[in-house]
């Protein structure tokens, strides 16, 4: 949600701005600025549009200096313009703000400076932060950012730059993630890690409430009132690499083609002995607190949450314990019923999506332990929660979330057979079965992947309709929302995913001739439940691709393409069978033409509520 870069240092601003931009795309695409401090005062830039819309502007005339802040937009507050872009200044271009996140009051404050004489030139919140730091400058940008503060309710993180004070940047971080990275001679600020991975792999995370003083060759970190702080600087262990296309069109693809390596990261060193052993070090639970465990509670948004969904199906299953799964943005609101026996499970890629963090921060003030299952090592979820499970994913750029929901499947059944062991529920041998299925794992995805000539062929027949269904019974059924999901967030096809059994009443109603149907049916409990939904279908019409474990003869005749998939445990089943769902959403999404990367009106963190 809006990605902010800064530089100061020998080198020139300018590049270094945009490649750190580049990387932080996903996280608003709306458009894109920076400011720098030249020669003959401070120039600032700015386009509607993705970023190259920016470096076409500035074409071969970039602005040169050695101190610059930079943005990429996902717009709140006004509509994509080039006068809304970041980054605002304040009358007079002496103080340019970039900024993430919502001022909550900014129009008392817009009003307030407007009756002081400040002329506004774009509808945003953030420009009422540069006039307020304009307005509170005497001599010091510290001091004016920290008046400023004073006067502004919201979450945010931003950085402040000033004409009149060389080789400086103000740094503030409120509920929106900002980093500083640590350079010889020069540093860094950026809203996440890949946007300074080529330059420095040691930063500091800034804590809710920092301020920070940054030249090319000292940071200082202060307390909203001034008092000096120190944090320990963290090593990244991501490399640059990790985080680019690698030879692949699109990062949604080269992520999802890594989610073999990813669900080995993840399974590493925790599943131990052929699987008979399960080590979650992180939980640091005692034996009588997981016995003790009476609920889980799952919250998460998007894709997180349909994971949590699987979770709920396995869970359920194997420990015989009731699990809730809400959404963040609902949980919050309606009072949850949570006891002290209640285990909170929060799920987050990111660990910065701001419903899901509210929700962290209201179960542990109600005195609950919250565990977090998170991809983002020193992501704000992981510093709040209690125990952190971290996927291994390595960085997910694509908007789309792939290989982290894998990654999120997976954690959450090693937590469910750690628990199971810990509350012995399941004996010796069923864990060594499992542990051998989970090990089959990655090989598994690796034959789906191999197919995926198979699937841009049904790619092809989908890619010109505006609407189709996902359908599946028990655990398919959640698999089917994620499939739904990456569909219509990429290729915009209207997709719904239906519980199978729940079609006749009011939505087969839209199946007529040739209407695209997904039909997962991979779960053997209810194999012949699942073919008589198929057949209402194929009754009307439909043009029904199944899904389902190979040895299923149930499905013969019924379906116009059935993909047969390697077979596993009925619970494991959804991180084999959604593989084949993302790569439908990608060949859609190409076939039609569609920014995979970037789709419309979205962005991979969200860190507003
Ligand atoms: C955004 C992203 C989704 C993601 C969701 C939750 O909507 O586009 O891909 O699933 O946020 O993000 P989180 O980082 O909390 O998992």
């Amino acid at each position: 949600m809006c990605g902010i870069v800064g530089y100061l240092g020998e080198q020139q601003a300018y590049p270094i701005l945009i490649e750190g931009l580049k990387r932080l795309e996903y996280r608003g695409y709306d458009s894109a600025g920076v400011a720098l401090q030249c020669a003959e005062g401070m120039k600032v830039i700015k386009a509607k549009g993705e970023l190259s819309a920016l470096e076409q502007k500035v074409g071969n005339g970039a602005p040169i200096g050695h101190m610059g802040i930079g943005h990429t937009r996902w717009a709140t507050h006004g509509a994509p313009s080039d006068a809304n872009a970041h980054p605002h200044c304040g009358c007079s271009e002496d103080f340019a703000v970039v900024h993430n996140g919502i001022i909550e009051n900014y129009l008392f404050l817009r009003n307030w400076l407007e009756k002081e004489g400040h002329r506004f030139a774009s509808e945003t919140d953030t420009e009422v932060l540069a006039h307020l730091v304009e307005h509170f400058y005497h001599g010091d940008l510290l001091q004016a950012v920290q008046k400023a503060l004073e006067k502004v309710r919201g979450s945010f993180a931003m950085v402040v730059m000033c004409d009149k004070e060389e080789d400086r940047l103000i740094c503030v971080r409120k509920d929106s993630p900002l980093i500083i990275g640590l350079g010889k001679g020069e540093n860094f600020v950026a809203s996440d890690v890949p946007a300074i991975l080529n330059h420095t792999r040691k930063i500091y995370i800034l804590e809710d409430g920092d301020l920070a003083s940054i030249t090319p060759d000292s940071v200082e970190i202060f307390t909203p009132s001034g008092d000096p702080l120190q944090r320990e600087a963290i090593e990244v262990n991501w490399d640059a690499v990790q985080a680019e296309k690698g030879g692949y069109p699109h990062f949604m693809l080269k992520e999802i083609m890594e989610q073999p390596h990813a669900l080995r990261e993840t399974m590493r060193g925790r599943l131990l002995q052929g699987g008979r052993e399960i080590s979650l070090p992180e939980l640091e639970m005692n034996p009588q607190e997981l016995r003790n465990i009476s609920r889980i509670y799952i919250v998460a948004c998007g894709t997180a949450y349909h994971a949590g969904l699987v979770g709920k199906y396995a869970m359920e299953r194997l420990l015989r314990l009731p699990v809730e799964v809400d959404l963040a943005s609902e949980f919050r609101y309606r009072d949850p019923i949570l006891d002290e026996n209640t285990l909170m499970l929060v799920i987050s890629q990111s660990g910065e999506t701001a419903d899901t963090l509210a929700a962290l921060r209201l179960a542990r003030k109600q005195g609950n332990k919250v565990l977090a299952l998170t991809n983002v090592v020193g992501s704000t979820v992981a510093r709040e929660a209690d125990n952190v499970l971290y996927t291994w994913a390595g960085p997910e750029i694509a908007v789309a979330s792939t290989k982290a929901y894998l990654t999120q499947l997976l954690s959450l059944f090693l937590l469910t057979l750690y628990l199971g062991k810990a509350r012995n529920l399941l004996s010796r041998s069923d864990l060594e079965n499992f542990g051998k299925a989970i090990f089959a794992l990655p090989g598994q995805v690796e034959q789906v992947l191999e197919r995926s000539e198979e699937i841009r062929e049904l790619a092809e027949y989908l890619a010109p309709w505006e609407s189709t269904f996902f359908i599946g019974r028990n655990v398919d059924y959640a698999v089917a929302m994620e499939g739904a999901l990456k569909l219509k967030e990429i290729s915009y096809i209207h997709a719904e995913a239906y519980a199978a059994g729940e079609l006749k009443h009011g939505t087969l109603a839209l199946v007529v001739e040739g209407v695209p149907v997904i039909a997962l049916a991979t779960q053997m409990n209810v194999i012949e439940k699942s073919v008589s939904n198929i057949k209402e279908v194929n009754a009307r019409g439909g043009y029904i691709t199944c899904f389902a474990q190979e040895g299923t003869t149930e499905l013969q005749g019924e379906a116009d393409g059935i993909f047969y998939l390697p077979s596993a445990p009925d619970f494991l089943m959804p991180i084999i069978a959604v593989v084949p769902l993302q790569l439908l959403a990608y060949y859609v999404a190409v076939a039609r033409g569609c920014s995979v990367d970037k789709p419309r009106n979205l962005a991979k963190s969200v860190t507003v509520e």
